[in-house]
């Protein structure tokens, strides 16, 4: 058949009378980012108002095999535009989901076709990349797990959300997401604190093996965990398997980061395995597994380490390019001026504009970028924290690693968490063309003016 304009134009408002969901035919599975309302606190709670993906907080696992396609189609419900940004993912650029640099924001009622292969195994997740504080506070993120093709042997494979939520006492969420005072310090810290476990796991058994893999959403919080009555190591972070897996003590995690730990069940019968909070007051549950019986007589014998991924590790770093990075700003920070959208401005008219946090002295995205790197040149950031406070810079679409003092390299991570007034060092070489923007994933901070972006050209 010859399509005509005007045929096309018929078929194409055919289409819009057809149901939005219909375009799930083409065996791409939605994404709907919506109102809904779960159970958090507990049912003597009333349900909690959220935005999720299809209803549920967190959003529904996605879980592929290493080197699989993967095709969503976000459709957004909600009343504002929103994006998905696959979080750790080497990823082509234009599917990066961050809006303004890898695509439009998608407006309420319309939808996006995200269609990506997964080169790495190791635990990731999905998150809103729009209007994030809030977006991600009232819930819009998921896990992808991607399985390695001779995954170690286990008994359970667990995913461990751990989100920290800002309630009332009817257990909605407080619904100011801009508090100066938040932003300008440790960001919105939440009073409730969850951990969703996924599958859902109540019961072990002594000697049992079990992978958990924790993935940290909290927009501000950096969580310290710990595990009693199972003993372990830590196998990857960030996705990416440590070529040395490390002893279990405490776990940190600063927001966006995430580990996979393998711990053999050491509790006896009839107490519990516990994954603990632990604050500066107080240390809190947030989930019990109740030991019922032993597996085995003796426990598994050696932790393994993960397969690595074919991700290159950096080489020679002599001659490579060097951009700084300078950290000012917030409470106790004594910024005095910062340019804004292109204008100089003094710290009280940024305060204005909702900015206290500037990179380089510029607070929000500024028109050039930290660096321009060719394919295969390797980039320097040291990064000058002269805040009073922790900042997780999130690199998009490649994974950094640390250069520590005697000159060796730390693990791949795509989240480094750089304490207050400290002095660190990453790099990595530029494997994935495209502008990639590094932030603060404490998203308070992102939002009163921690981003920034790199080019890596073709
Ligand atoms: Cu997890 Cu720019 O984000
Ligand atoms: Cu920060």
């Amino acid at each position: 058949m010859n399509l005509t304009r005007r045929s096309l134009l018929a078929s194409a408002s055919a289409m819009v009378a057809l149901p939005k969901f219909s375009l799930a035919n083409t065996d791409v599975e939605v994404l709907e980012a919506r109102r809904s309302a779960v159970s958090l606190v507990s049912d003597k709670y009333p349900d909690t108002e959220v935005w999720g993906y299809n209803g549920g907080v967190p959003g529904p696992e996605i879980r592929v095999a290493q080197g699989a396609r993967i095709r969503r189609r976000l459709v957004n419900s909600l009343d504002e535009p929103t994006t998905i940004h696959w979080h750790g993912i080497r990823i082509e650029n234009a599917m990066d989901g961050v809006p303004g640099i890898t695509q439009d924001a998608v407006q309420p009622g319309e939808d996006f076709l995200y269609d990506f292969e997964v080169p790495d195994a190791g635990t990731y997740w999905y998150h809103s990349h729009f209007n994030t504080t809030e977006q991600i506070s009232r819930g819009l993120y998921g896990a992808l797990i991607v399985e390695e093709p001779n995954p170690p042997e286990v008994d359970h494979d667990i995913t461990v959300i751990v989100d920290d939520w800002r309630l009332g006492d009817d257990a909605q969420i407080d619904p100011d997401f801009s508090q100066i005072h938040d932003w300008s310090h440790a960001g919105r810290l939440g009073n409730f604190l969850k951990a969703s476990l996924s599958p859902t796991l109540t019961e072990v058994k002594k000697n049992q093996r079990l992978r958990l893999r924790f993935i940290c959403v909290a927009t501000d919080r950096v969580m310290r965990l710990a595990l009693t009555g199972m003993e372990g190591k830590v196998v990857a972070l960030d996705g990416m398997p440590l070529s040395e897996p490390t002893p279990l003590e405490m776990l940190t995690l600063g927001p966006a980061q995430r580990a996979d730990v393998i711990v053999d069940i050491t509790g006896e019968p009839d107490t519990d395995a516990v994954i603990g909070f632990v604050g500066r007051e107080q240390s809190i549950a947030l989930a019990s597994l109740k030991i019922t019986g032993q597996a085995s007589l003796s426990s598994r014998g050696d932790i393994p380490r993960l397969p690595a991924n074919p991700m290159k590790q950096l080489g020679d770093i002599e001659g490579a390019k060097v951009a700084e990075l300078n950290m000012e700003g917030g409470a106790m920070g004594g910024l005095r001026q910062g340019i804004y959208k292109g204008k100089m401005m003094t710290a009280a008219k940024l305060v204005e504009n909702g900015q206290i946090w500037t990179l380089n002295g510029v607070a929000g995205l500024p028109d050039t970028a930290l660096a321009e790197v060719a394919l295969g040149e390797t980039l320097r950031i040291p990064i000058i924290n002269d805040t009073a406070f922790a900042h997780a810079m999130h690199m998009h679409g490649a994974h950094f690693q640390e250069i520590l003092p005697d000159g060796s390299f730390g693990p791949l991570l795509d989240t480094i968490l750089i304490e207050r007034q400290e002095r660190r060092e990453i790099a990595f070489t530029a494997s994935n063309p495209g502008d990639w923007v590094f932030h603060c994933h404490m998203l308070s901070h992102q939002s009163a003016g921690m981003i920034t972006w790199v080019r890596v050209t073709a």
